[in-house]
């Protein structure tokens, strides 16, 4: 990737680019340029992912999402139900290499039924695309919770006990090749695990029967909260992104990343 490339994918998601003094001696101090995270911009010219080809036709699938779908929008399970507006499913094709999960809607999503789709979410597209993914196209979205908590408060052990088979199915359907975990409580969850998110990061996990790998990272409203931070998601995300490409060229599959 050239360095331009590289520079407006940092300014996406807000990381400060460092450029070289015009003029300057060679060795003279840079400057940083302060990126606009959530300034509105057109999306840059990534390449996008290639998507492996699905093992079953996507007809096949449409079924048993269409069935887990309705089951989540009725869902009754926890106490959520009561004062949410919607069940929120996920966003994103039906089988995909990728897949992100979160902890549970927020107030936007709750009103509009789709995942990260508030201001967390809007960085959260950038952090995607500055690795090539489009949350319509080649990545699934989902959270642990279907349901948004009551003004957004950590989800109770019991809701998510309630809410995580449904997580379950989405996984078993997506059949992803790399899990990213956004944030404490989706990875702790995912991973049954109570270790703090700096210790879960940087490291390959693994999910579930498949051994999924599975990488941690910031969730992007800690992000809005802690932009010093950014800088080791964009680590992560490159972390995530040589894991994915590792895993593609064993296996002799096109996963062709920018
Ligand atoms: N935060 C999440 O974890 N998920 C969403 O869908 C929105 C905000």
């Amino acid at each position: 990737m050239d360095a331009s490339h590289r520079n407006r994918y940092l300014e996406a998601i807000g990381v400060d680019v460092w450029v070289r003094r015009p003029g300057g001696p060679l060795g003279a101090l840079e400057i940083p340029e302060r990126a606009q995270a959530l300034a509105p911009q057109p999306a840059p010219a990534v390449p996008t992912l290639e998507v492996a080809e699905a093992t079953e036709p996507v007809s096949d699938l449409a079924e048993p999402w269409q069935a887990l779908r309705t089951e989540i929008l009725g869902c009754t399970r926890c106490g959520l139900h009561k004062t949410r507006t919607q069940g929120v499913v996920g966003v994103g094709p039906q089988r995909t290499d990728w897949m992100v999960i979160g902890e549970a809607p927020g107030a936007e999503e709750d009103r509009r039924g789709e995942p990260f789709v508030g201001r967390a979410g809007h960085l959260l597209d950038a952090m995607l695309r500055a690795i090539g993914l489009d949350r319509r196209t080649n990545v699934y979205i989902a959270n642990v919770l279907k349901s948004r908590p009551p003004n957004n408060r950590d989800p109770k052990p019991e809701e998510v006990a309630a809410c995580l088979p449904y997580l379950m199915r989405q996984i078993a359907l997506l059949q992803p090749r790399l899990m990213l975990a956004v944030g404490r409580i989706a990875a702790q969850n995912l991973l049954s695990t109570d270790m703090s998110l700096s210790r879960l990061r940087g490291k390959v996990h693994h999910f579930g029967e498949l051994n999924t790998p599975l990488i941690v990272t910031y969730h992007p409203a800690y992000l809005l909260r802690t932009p010093a931070d950014k800088r080791k998601a964009w680590e992560d995300l490159k972390f995530a992104r040589s894991v994915f490409r590792e895993l593609t060229d064993r296996v002799g599959i096109d996963g062709n990343l920018p």
